[in-house]
């Protein structure tokens, strides 16, 4: 038995786990609220949302696109894009989100429209969706909070959740330093696109289509989407 590999192995868990505690606690901290969502940055919403309209809109405009029937909003806070954007588009919208805080607020104010989908409060990194149902999987502003492991396993099961035709979209920040930037304060990472590209292809997904998020104030990241599918 090599002593040294198990203790170093140990310190790695007790290292990933502590970015995830970290992160939970930020969050616990935040207000649910859309401006607690977007870092004080509520201004961008609509932008934003506008912005994911029209690639979906050229999602649909694909030869083999995806139904309009239902979708998963991953990691999906109090519910800003399921309301603002993908209820417009998908009959039944699920959320997934780690925070009871988020998800209750989110219930409640989707309780007054005609939105029609299931909570799920657990973390991305152990949640697995229901085989074959979704036309389209959005997972926006939250991988950072995963690890590159947990984020290829999360993809993978994913991929399993799709149905024909069935797509996921990745919307996040990146890097422009080639490199991978820690930020100790809510425990989460900013990824290159280099990396985010090769952590796809290890889920066994290729991108379709991948577009620059335009009219974001020129000091924040980069925000890309990128839709992606079974190879
Ligand atoms: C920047 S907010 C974005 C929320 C939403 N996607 C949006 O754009 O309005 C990040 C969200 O990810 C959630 N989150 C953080 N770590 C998570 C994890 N491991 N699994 C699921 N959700 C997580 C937070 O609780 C928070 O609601």
């Amino acid at each position: 038995m090599d002593n040294n590999k198990n203790s170093h192995d140990v310190q790695d868990d007790s290292k990933e786990s502590a970015f995830y505690v970290d992160a939970a606690k930020y969050w616990e901290q935040v207000p649910p609220t859309v401006d607690g969502m977007l870092g004080g940055l509520s201004s961008i919403s609509d932008i934003d949302l506008k912005g994911s309209q029209r690639f979906l809109n050229s999602i649909f405009q694909l030869i083999s696109c995806p139904g309009k029937e239902r979708a998963l909003d991953g990691g999906a806070g109090i519910g800003r894009i399921t309301k603002g954007f993908l209820m417009n588009n998908f009959a039944i919208v699920d959320l997934v989100e780690q925070d009871q805080q988020f998800l209750k607020e989110a219930e409640k104010s989707l309780a007054s429209t005609n939105h029609r989908g299931q909570f799920f409060n657990i973390g991305l990194q152990k949640f697995t969706p229901e085989l074959g149902v979704y036309d389209i999987i959005w997972v926006q502003w939250v991988l950072g909070h995963l690890t590159d492991e947990d984020l290829v396993r999360f993809l993978k099961r994913c991929r399993t959740g799709l149905k024909q035709n069935g797509l996921i979209v990745l919307k996040e920040n990146l890097t422009s330093s080639g490199e991978v930037e820690m930020d100790h304060t809510d425990s989460s990472v900013t990824r290159p696109p280099s990396l985010m590209h090769e952590l796809i292809q290890k889920a066994d997904l290729r991108v379709i289509k991948e577009q620059k998020q335009q009219r974001f104030p020129s000091d924040l990241y980069e925000v890309r989407m990128f839709a992606i599918q079974p190879i």
